[in-house]
């Protein structure tokens, strides 16, 4: 099964992603993730677009669709997997344009889009709350979601750090982003492939438990 999940920044792409990667045996495939590992690892590529994740820009088309092309591949030569979910791509009506082109070459389809719907005031709450474990990279919240000890993550040990684009001015510039560039993808899937837009702003568990059941 390949899958898309979608929804403005902070509406839980990230954390449904990974109960559903379990679940369903797929490969999780974020861009955001991809990006912010080469930054870290100072890669070229990560000096290139270091300074546009900062400010909450997108990444060149060019760039997203090179990565995206290694990563789904990667997932057709892993017979283990039952496919891919992909989350934060694609974010513009080039990259899924440049997506569909992929997916011919590689003889494959998208089974359906799980679209988060979650309100802006929320989706601010979350994002400014947000704490990532910089070892294993897991995503906790100040208050909906907290490590049972202050600034240390759960699973690993690891310090919990703020992510350097969930500051107040740069939440806001990536959420109206979203409006203008992200959400008109919607438009150019709308009656080609299968939508579930699905209720983002309830409790985590019950978040999956609707995906599951608009999955089935
Ligand atoms: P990316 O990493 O993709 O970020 P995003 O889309 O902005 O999404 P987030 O990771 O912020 O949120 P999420 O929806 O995954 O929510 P999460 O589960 O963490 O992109 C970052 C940047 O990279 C972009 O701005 C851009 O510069 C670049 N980029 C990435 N992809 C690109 C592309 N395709 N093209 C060009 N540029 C690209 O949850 C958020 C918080 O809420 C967490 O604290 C979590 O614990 C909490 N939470 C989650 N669910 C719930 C719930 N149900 N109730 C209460 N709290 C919850």
């Amino acid at each position: 099964m390949n899958l898309v999940l979608f929804g403005p920044p902070g509406s839980g792409k990230g954390t449904q992603a990974e109960r559903l990667k379990t679940k369903l045996n797929l490969r999780h495939i974020s861009t955001g993730d991809l990006l912010r590992d080469a930054v870290a690892r100072g890669t070229e590529l990560g000096k290139t677009v270091q300074g546009v994740l900062a400010a909450g820009r997108l990444v060149s088309d060019d760039i997203v669709l090179a990565l995206m092309r290694d990563a789904i591949s990667a997932v057709e030569d892993d017979r283990t997997l039952s496919g891919w979910l992909l989350d934060g791509f694609p974010r513009t009506v080039g990259q899924a344009e440049g997506l569909d082109r992929i997916l011919d070459a590689l003889g494959q389809r998208i089974d359906a889009i799980v679209v988060l719907d979650v309100d802006r005031p929320a989706v601010v709450e979350r994002l400014s709350g947000r704490r990532t474990c910089t070892q294993c990279k897991t995503v906790f919240h100040v208050r909906a979601n907290p490590p049972r000890v202050d600034g240390v993550c759960d699973r690993c040990g690891g310090a919990l750090v703020q992510r350097e684009d969930d500051r107040p001015e740069t939440i806001s510039k990536r959420l109206d982003v979203y409006e203008a560039q992200t959400r008109p993808v919607l438009d150019y899937y709308g009656g080609r492939v299968t939508m579930h837009t699905v209720d983002g702003g309830r409790e985590v568990d019950d978040v999956t438990q609707a995906i599951e059941r608009e999955l089935k």
